[in-house]
């Protein structure tokens, strides 16, 4: 007897089919796994077996052999436990193969006859959508599956629950399709608490309706890390595609938190400066995603940049032009995607004084100068926006004035993203920060006297053409900010003081 089921298997991100073959013949009982499958495959073996015996299933007593096809790709993980157990099952005649002819199933078994929940849940559903009709996961995955519409997906808890289910004899109910609340978009810290900074408060408001990186350069207590802290509570408001991809990636992390299966809010890391270059990246022997891809469509802030190894800041050059990181291995290479607006934060010297208005710095030039050499001169080309953090005046702190809060910043940053989203609708492109060179001077038309002043400023600051894109860019989305298509002169103005910081701090 020959049957097949349905399951998917998972590399990095990308889902693909698999096919669970099992074939019965007369013989002695035996049951043997193959197709290239790693040690968590075939010790499904003992699983499945176990499991079988304490949820009373009859166990096939034939020599059965199953193949997981494609045999050439390899399969690992435990993922494939809940396909095994149902092909096993259509042999034994506990289950009437027709009737699963149009579902996948994916699931780790317990030695019990439960379902264990498994990471990468929602790119498997995504792909199980395009062929198939219904999808059955682990009860504690259904949640995260049901995000994805146009597929019935069904939350399993057991072996025997699966079985009365496909017999008809007590039948489930398909999870509902889940829909996220408007209330995952609010975060608890809010710009209201920050005192006075206008300046670096515009400048982050402009960063988020661009999605721009950000250097943020100051003393010690003016307020960076406070500021930072602060800027997803005026993120964008993420397109449900968006929410779709960066939960792909946290759900291959297995970072999901079961109470919110979908990411809606754009997520924040903030990883502390000792991490290492694999842990940013992406790394390990499967390799799982770093802290840039769990960033993807979201917030990386790195807090203290100059104390980062050199190594971990000069990975992050490539992923930032390219959105994507690839991670080889002998196994072959794995690619997370790691769109991300980048913010940094750091003292100009090693005592924190250097170029404080009232406070006298105690470093010697050497010292200045090797602190701030810590930034290579491609990685500071990154950064689109410059922010000089002057403490906060006395007057502001003390002052009861009530500050602006988030949301209301928030409604100006999402009509600058509108504006972009209808721009780029069907190209790819997510906001003004992520502008290919063949249309930047397309989307970035110029009035003449802007022009003029771009030229004169390129000349005169001796500008890199990165640096000159980067302008052209943060311009356009001051101009969006404004409501208007053309770029005038005080939107470049705005945006090349955007980039001073390196000529007062990284000047010779
Ligand atoms: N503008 C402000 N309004 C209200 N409180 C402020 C402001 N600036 C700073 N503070 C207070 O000062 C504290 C220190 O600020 P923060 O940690 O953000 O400084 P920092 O610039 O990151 O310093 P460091 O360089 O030492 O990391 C904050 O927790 C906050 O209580
Ligand atoms: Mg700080």
């Amino acid at each position: 007897m020959f049957g097949k089921v349905n399951s998917v298997g998972l590399t990095g991100l990308n889902a693909f089919p698999v096919y669970v073959e099992i074939e019965a013949s007369a013989g002695l009982p035996a049951f043997d796994i193959v197709g290239l499958a790693d040690v968590a495959v075939r010790e499904s073996r003992e699983r499945i077996r176990s499991a079988f015996r304490t949820s009373r299933l009859d166990f096939p007593r034939s020599k059965v052999l199953v193949n997981l096809a494609p045999a050439d790709v390899k399969k690992s993980g435990s993922v494939h436990d809940l396909a095994i157990a149902v092909a096993l099952l259509c042999v034994s005649g506990a289950i009437d193969s027709r009737r699963i002819e149009k579902a996948a199933f994916v699931g780790e078994v317990s030695l019990s006859g439960e379902l264990r929940k498994i990471n990468g849940v929602l790119p498997m559903t995504i792909l199980a959508q395009q062929d198939l009709e219904e999808i059955y996961v682990p009860k504690d995955n259904a949640l995260e599956a049901s995000a994805v519409r146009g597929i019935k997906v069904y939350g399993i808890e057991s072996l025997p629950q699966l079985v009365m289910h496909l017999c008809g004899k007590q039948e489930l109910q398909p999870e509902p399709v889940f829909t996220p609340s408007k209330a995952d978009y609010i975060s608890s810290l809010d710009f209201a608490d920050v005192k006075g900074q206008a300046a670096a408060k515009k400048a982050l408001e402009v960063a988020a309706a661009g999605g721009h990186n950000v250097l943020m350069i100051g003393a010690p207590g003016s307020g960076k890390s406070m500021l930072a802290k602060r800027m997803p509570s005026i993120l964008p408001e993420m397109t449900f595609e968006e929410a779709i991809e960066t939960t792909g990636v946290h759900s291959v992390a297995g970072l999901l938190d079961s109470k919110h299966p979908l990411i809606t809010t754009r997520p924040f890391r903030s990883p502390h400066h000792t991490v290492s270059a694999a842990g940013l990246a992406g790394g390990g022997t499967t390799p799982r995603p770093g802290e840039i891809s769990l960033a993807h469509n979201g917030l990386l802030f790195l807090d203290e940049l100059a104390e980062f190894s050199r190594p971990a800041l000069e990975i992050l050059r490539q992923p930032l032009e390219d959105m994507k990181v690839t991670i080889s291995r002998v196994s072959g290479s794995i690619t997370y995607p790691c769109s991300f607006m980048l913010i940094g934060a750091m003292n100009p010297c090693p005592c924190g004084y250097y170029g404080h208005p009232t406070r006298k710095c105690i470093c010697s030039k050497n010292q200045v100068d090797h602190y701030l050499n810590k930034i290579s001169g491609p990685m500071l080309d990154r950064f689109d926006i410059h922010l000089e953090v002057a403490p906060v005046e006395f007057a502001d702190l003390s002052s009861g004035e009530k500050e602006e809060s988030s949301e209301s910043i928030r409604h100006r940053v999402q009509a600058a993203r509108d504006i972009q989203n209808k721009r780029f609708e069907g190209t790819g492109i997510t906001c003004n920060a992520r502008i290919t060179p063949e249309i930047l001077h397309d989307v970035c038309p110029m009035t003449d006297k802007a022009e003029k002043m771009l030229g004169d400023m390129f000349d005169k600051l001796g500008l890199s053409a990165r640096a000159y894109e980067k302008i052209l860019k943060v311009a356009r989305t001051v101009a969006d900010m404004d409501g208007t298509e053309t770029i005038d002169k005080p939107h470049i103005a705005q945006a090349v003081q955007y980039r001073s910081l390196d000529r007062k701090y990284w000047k010779s």
